[in-house]
């Protein structure tokens, strides 16, 4: 048996342009998905999922159940998380050669589903390592980054970048541009979460705006200007990694709120993801911006105070407010 953690994510700058070759800054933080992997005798899938922002399930591929989860859940989500198992499944099966492997896999998660903050990317990462170093093979990290890519792109449809997958193998601050995916400096930024219980739908999301940018000049032009937005917040970001007392925090805080305007155009944003942002930033926080897809889900906001996590408690609309620190290391295995 073989258990592997992979950390969620959010977005400092740059979601959705980076699905157009703008660059991106994801940074893992300390919330994990977990996957727990043991060979079967046969060819078989058993997946056990928890935690995922439903009830448990069981759901078994080949056997008696006829791959339909009992249970009282959205059929969507449901499908979504299978989805990336099975992928991931279908990876590890191909990196060992081991087309007719059987796994009883079992998923735990304290990411929320579809939330913005890489629970897929996490889940697919933690079970390609999981079910490779049950078959007996390690890949590097970075193969398991490509390989989690490759299966999010096909249950994306092909509307995946690479950002999620590798942030959540190698852990930190990433910087991702199309295929140019390198680990950059950090510091350890004031990272405040607001969660408004519910989750957007990342397919229909990239093609709403992969449609306004085909229908309008400046829509395409929004997706530049986060692009140029991220460049300058890449370069405090390193300002910030060599001086962290300075005023770079504040300036990051500004772009974020720049980036959350030109995703709110772009049409991602939605009625509770710009209340809690504007609930984070009247209570003193340097800025905040929705993180992931957008529609519903999550926003990050910097404040090294209790101000803005308390202000979101108080926010209607908004489920949860949390702390989240940069997590240093991406995937890693847990035991086998
Ligand atoms: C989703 O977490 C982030 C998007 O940029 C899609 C992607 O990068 O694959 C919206």
């Amino acid at each position: 048996m073989t258990v592997s953690s992979a950390p969620g994510k959010v977005y400092l700058f740059g979601e959705h342009a980076v699905v157009y070759g703008e660059p991106a800054v994801p940074c893992a933080i300390e919330r994990r998905a977990r996957v727990t992997v043991e060979e079967r005798t046969d060819s078989k899938l058993r997946v056990h999922a928890e935690d995922l922002s439903i009830d448990g399930f069981t759901v078994e591929y080949g056997g008696d159940a006829d791959g339909r989860p009992d249970v009282d859940v959205a059929e969507s989500l449901v499908d979504a998380a299978m989805g990336y198992v099975e992928a991931a499944v279908d990876q590890a099966r191909d990196a060992a050669s081991r087309p007719d492997a059987g796994f009883d896999i079992t998923v735990e998660s304290d990411i929320p589903l579809g939330a913005g903050l890489g629970s897929s990317a996490a889940v697919t990462v933690a079970g390609i390592d999981a079910g490779t170093r049950e078959l007996g093979v390690e890949l590097p990290a970075e193969e398991v980054a490509d390989r989690a890519f490759r299966a999010e792109y096909e249950v994306q449809e092909g509307q995946a970048s690479r950002a999620d997958t590798f942030c959540s193998a190698m852990g930190g601050a990433v910087r991702v541009e199309g295929d140019d995916c390198r680990s950059i400096d950090a510091p350890d930024l004031p990272f405040v979460i607001g969660f408004d219980g519910g989750a957007g739908d990342t397919g229909k999301l990239v093609a709403g705006v992969r449609d306004l940018r085909e229908e309008y000049g400046f829509a395409a032009d929004t997706v530049e200007a986060i692009g140029d937005v991220v460049r300058r917040g890449e370069a405090v970001l390193m300002d910030a990694a060599e001086d962290p007392d300075g005023e770079h925090v504040a300036e990051l805080g500004d772009l974020m709120d720049f980036n959350h305007g030109l995703l709110e155009a772009l049409g991602v944003s939605s009625r509770s993801l710009d209340a809690m942002v504007w609930a984070a930033r009247d209570a003193g926080a340097h800025g905040g911006k929705l993180t992931g897809a957008g529609g519903g889900g999550c926003i990050v906001a910097l404040d090294e105070t209790e101000e803005s996590e308390t202000a979101l408690e108080f926010t209607p609309g908004c489920e949860e407010a949390f702390r989240a620190e940069l997590a240093t290391e991406g995937v890693r295995v847990e035991s086998s």
